[in-house]
């Protein structure tokens, strides 16, 4: 059984402000793109992985990676994050098969653990269809119109925050967002497009501090979570 990473980087993180895209953005020595890479390619269980970058990227030909133990290869992104997904899949499939499974990371999330992968891999390498980390919600959820009044309060008993990794076989994940797509359905996850296919993923808590970078202040926390893991900055 052989597991493989795909990590969508093709975005340009508008919700970020600034010009560099925030995968760019620089902790310490490294940006935030090469700490997200270097869990997944110092973890021992993983075959391979598939970095997906926008065909207009001037940023990744600029850096200068150390070696690790798991190859990397590149991809081309497309429009929406699921076109760059299914880009790195088409990529991957030149080495993996059908059956083989997928991870797919956001390259915006830095913090992610080994644990987590650990944990993702050994509850659904027996399972049939896969499953993603996430968190239960832990707010009161309020639904809101357009001029900001309140319509409702949503029970938030059973409610999740979907986060990744999100661990699916190759075959059955490339034929999920294929179809998606021929909908025109813009899937935001993996596990949205197995969903439509009408399976169900499992739902496995994660660490709550493997954020995705999406305003300017997630920097000095994300700064905070690698510096408490212990990774050099
Ligand atoms: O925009 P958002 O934060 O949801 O993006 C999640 C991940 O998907 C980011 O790592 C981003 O670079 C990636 N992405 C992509 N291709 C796109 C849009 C987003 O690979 N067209």
């Amino acid at each position: 059984m052989r597991f493989w990473f795909i990590v969508p980087a093709a975005g340009v993180g508008r919700r970020m402000g600034g010009v560099l895209p925030k995968q760019y953005l620089k902790l310490g020595e490294q940006t935030i793109i090469e700490h997200t890479l270097y869990c997944l390619r110092n973890h021992p269980a993983i075959s391979g992985v598939v970095l997906v970058i926008s065909p207009t990227d001037q940023y990744w030909p600029q850096l200068h990676l150390p070696e690790y133990s798991v190859p990397l290869w590149v991809a081309e992104g497309g429009v929406e994050r699921c076109h760059s997904v299914l880009n790195g899949l088409y990529k991957l499939q030149e080495r993996a098969a059908d059956d083989d499974w997928v991870l797919v990371h956001d390259a915006a999330r830095p913090c992610l653990r080994a644990d987590d992968i650990d944990k993702l891999i050994n509850n659904l390498q027996t399972h049939a269809v896969g499953g993603l980390l996430g968190l239960p919600v832990a707010d009161t959820i309020k639904q809101v119109d357009e001029s900001g009044m309140i319509t409702k309060t949503v029970d938030r008993c059973g409610l999740w925050r979907a986060l990744t990794p999100q661990m699916f076989r190759l075959g059955l994940l490339r034929e999920a967002l294929n179809n998606a797509l021929s909908v025109g359905y813009i899937v935001t996850d993996e596990a949205s497009a197995m969903e439509f296919q009408g399976y169900r993923p499992m739902m496995i808590e994660g660490a709550a501090d493997n954020i995705k970078m999406t305003h300017p202040n997630d920097l000095s926390l994300v700064k905070t979570f690698l510096q408490q893991q212990g990774r050099a900055i």
